[in-house]
């Protein structure tokens, strides 16, 4: 039986990871988790008691972190501050966690030689234009653009730094933009949903043209387990399901499913340097380690995801408020 730590675990994606690997592997699993405004311990509920132990704690602290690294098999990296405006607005908290956070754990990795696995964005890259052919690959240069991206960048740096230099035994893996339940009210497509729920109009920033390219989280958590028992030490792995909408296309698809007029949103003060398009070509991942995403229909995993928030209020409800208090002083 294999023990990971998994670094913020509490969060959006971490903790569909740990139900995940939990339901589909004999593993154990330590997760190891701040608390921070974006975690979550409601999210972990229900795992089996004698194969799950939760620690909060801080990955920069450099004791802890030495402790449980050298007790574990696997380390996977989660742990981050993940949202963009937020970035933009009060940065340090991204370079403690995202670079001093990363740079403490694969030291203890290294030191301890362990199996690290740092789960990253492709946000890395910058942005493509709406009409370019080409997708982000694994070898496409970075050129991050807000303070979170540069911050992901710069830590993803930092583990292919340690692998060449140090030997620490690696795999990175980018992923594009993930939707499902348990995702804070902070991002968008739960802001809008739970917007509806409340009777406010979804707020959509600028034209509402910029492009993500939305894979259920149930499929990075997938691909990432695929990653830690198959991938190549040292290798880079994208992420992604071939999911590409405009922010427009999403807000009237959330508003058809919730019985809304298509056009019943808000444009709103654009984010700054907001990326235009990402779009992911993940061959490597379904060529070389042979994985598949399985949920490919967007139009129902909305609608699914839509549900999971009317039926969850007392999950959300508690961080709404604040959340909607912060837009609007940002005129968002
Ligand atoms: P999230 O904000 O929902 O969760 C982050 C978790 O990390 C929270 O539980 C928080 O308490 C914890 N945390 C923050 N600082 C910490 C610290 N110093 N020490 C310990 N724990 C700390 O984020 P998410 O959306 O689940 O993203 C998780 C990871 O996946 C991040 O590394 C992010 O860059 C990456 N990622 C996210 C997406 C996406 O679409 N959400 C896509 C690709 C990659
Ligand atoms: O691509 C992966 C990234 O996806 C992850 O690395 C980040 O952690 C994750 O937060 C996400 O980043 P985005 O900035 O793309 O996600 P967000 O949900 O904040 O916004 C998605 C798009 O919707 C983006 O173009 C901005 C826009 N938006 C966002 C909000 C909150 C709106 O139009 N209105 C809004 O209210």
């Amino acid at each position: 039986m294999q023990k990971l730590l998994v670094t913020g675990g509490a969060g959006f994606i971490g903790s569909n990871f740990v139900h995940y690997a939990l339901a589909n592997t004999d593993s154990s699993i330590t997760v190891l988790d701040k608390l921070t405004y974006a975690g979550n311990l409601a999210s972990l509920q229900g795992l089996p008691e004698d194969r799950f132990t939760f620690v909060q704690g801080d990955i920069c602290d450099n004791g802890l972190v030495d402790t449980l690294v050298q007790e574990t098999d696997v380390v996977v990296h989660y742990a981050a501050e993940s949202h963009n405006d937020n970035s933009l607005h009060d940065p340090r908290p991204f370079l403690d966690t995202n670079i001093i956070g990363t740079y403490t754990l694969i030291e203890a990795a290294r030191k301890h030689g362990k199996r690290f696995h740092h789960i990253s964005t492709d946000e890395v890259y910058g942005d493509l234009e709406l009409d370019d052919p080409e997708r982000f690959t694994e070898s496409t240069p970075y050129n991050p653009s807000s303070p979170y991206s540069s911050t992901k960048a710069g830590s993803d740096l930092l583990v292919r730094a340690w692998v060449r230099s140090f030997g620490l035994q690696a795999t990175i893996s980018n992923c594009s933009n993930n939707y499902g339940p348990y995702q804070h009210v902070e991002k968008f497509i739960p802001r809008q949903i739970t917007n509806v729920i409340d009777g406010i109009r979804p707020k959509l920033y600028g034209a509402g043209e910029n492009v993500r390219d939305w894979i259920h989280a149930n499929d990075h958590s997938s691909a990432v387990l695929t990653i830690i028992e198959k991938g190549e030490i040292g290798q880079t792995y994208l992420i992604g399901a071939d999911g590409e909408k405009n922010n427009k296309e999403v807000v009237e698809l959330i508003l058809k499913h919730m019985g809304q007029p298509a056009d019943a949103y808000d444009q709103v003060i654009d984010r700054p340097g907001h990326d235009l398009r990402y779009a992911i070509d993940s061959s490597r991942l379904r060529t070389e380690l042979g994985w598949e995403p399985k949920f490919s229909n967007f139009d129902q995993g909305i609608e699914a995801t839509i549900a999971w928030y009317r039926e969850n209020e007392a999950w959300w409800r508690p961080q709404k408020a604040e959340t909607e208090a912060k837009y609007k002083v940002q005129g968002q």
